[in-house]
């Protein structure tokens, strides 16, 4: 099944990678992942180690991504990092990650000002939305689905643009994935959000990956899912041969 939605598979270090490990990851990468034959590989390594990455990943078709940026250009923001410092340096830019909404309480509305501020600075929005355990456990799923991929578009004019990433709270570094089913009926809930408020044809344009616990065992099982395009991969994004497992895997999916 050859969908129109390239697949896409990031890996989010997270706070994980000395300088030195960053550096030796990636030319393992590199050197492992080829050419991938129709699906688009990215990596967010720390922002220490971005230009590391960046001068590993250079002639690779392997993009680079930021965790996060502040949205403002300059000024007195202690530990930030703007989006101009980004520019020409990234392909994307990760947004809202649960573990920045829940330790640093960003909201939707912060997440919004990012991804605006990362279209604005030629960085694709990887926003992340997802509920957490007691939500999901309440059946409230649904409606915190909408709520943060609505809060998080507010004045984006192309959508499509924007890459989102489904991550249930729950599913996330525990080794426990979402269900198939459950990862589907997520995903689907956010596109016939978008579908609702900006139109059909844009909701089919946009690229929407799972995220928590995706793995070489699971990873067939979630993307051969209507409507999932990819993933976006902590733990695993840090062992090379399980990393590239996962991009293998969706370009099987793409051949079938
Ligand atoms: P894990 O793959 O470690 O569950 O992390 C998922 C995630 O949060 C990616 O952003």
């Amino acid at each position: 099944m050859t969908s129109e939605r390239r697949p896409l598979i990031v890996g989010n270090w997270k706070m994980n990678t000395t300088l030195a490990e960053a550096r030796i990851l990636a030319y393992n990468i590199v050197h492992l992942v080829g050419v991938p034959k129709d699906v688009d590989v990215a990596v967010c390594p720390p922002f220490v180690s971005l230009p590391i990455v960046a001068e590993a990943l250079r002639g690779s078709p392997v993009a680079l991504g930021a965790q996060n940026l502040y949205p403002a250009e300059s000024g007195a923001y202690t530990g930030e990092v703007a989006p101009n410092m980004l520019q020409g340096l990234c392909s994307y830019a990760i947004v809202g990650h649960s573990e920045r909404r829940a330790y640093f309480a960003e909201t939707d509305e912060f997440v919004n000002a990012k991804v605006r501020t990362a279209l604005e600075y030629d960085l694709t929005p990887i926003m992340c939305v997802g509920e957490t355990l007691l939500q999901h456990e309440a059946g409230e799923t649904t409606k915190v689905l909408q709520t943060q991929t609505m809060g998080g578009l507010v004045d984006v004019e192309d959508v499509s643009m924007v890459v989102i990433a489904y991550e249930p709270v729950w599913a996330i570094g525990t080794g426990v994935a979402a269900t198939p089913d459950d990862a589907r009926e997520g995903i689907a809930v956010i596109r016939s959000t978008i579908a609702d408020a900006r139109g059909q044809d844009v909701a089919d344009s946009v690229r929407i990956l799972y995220g928590g616990s995706m793995n070489p065992q699971n990873v067939a099982s979630l993307l051969e899912q209507p409507g999932i395009d990819g993933g976006l991969i902590g733990g695993a994004s840090l062992n090379v041969e399980q990393f590239i497992a996962l991009v293998r895997a969706a370009e099987e999916r793409e051949r079938e």
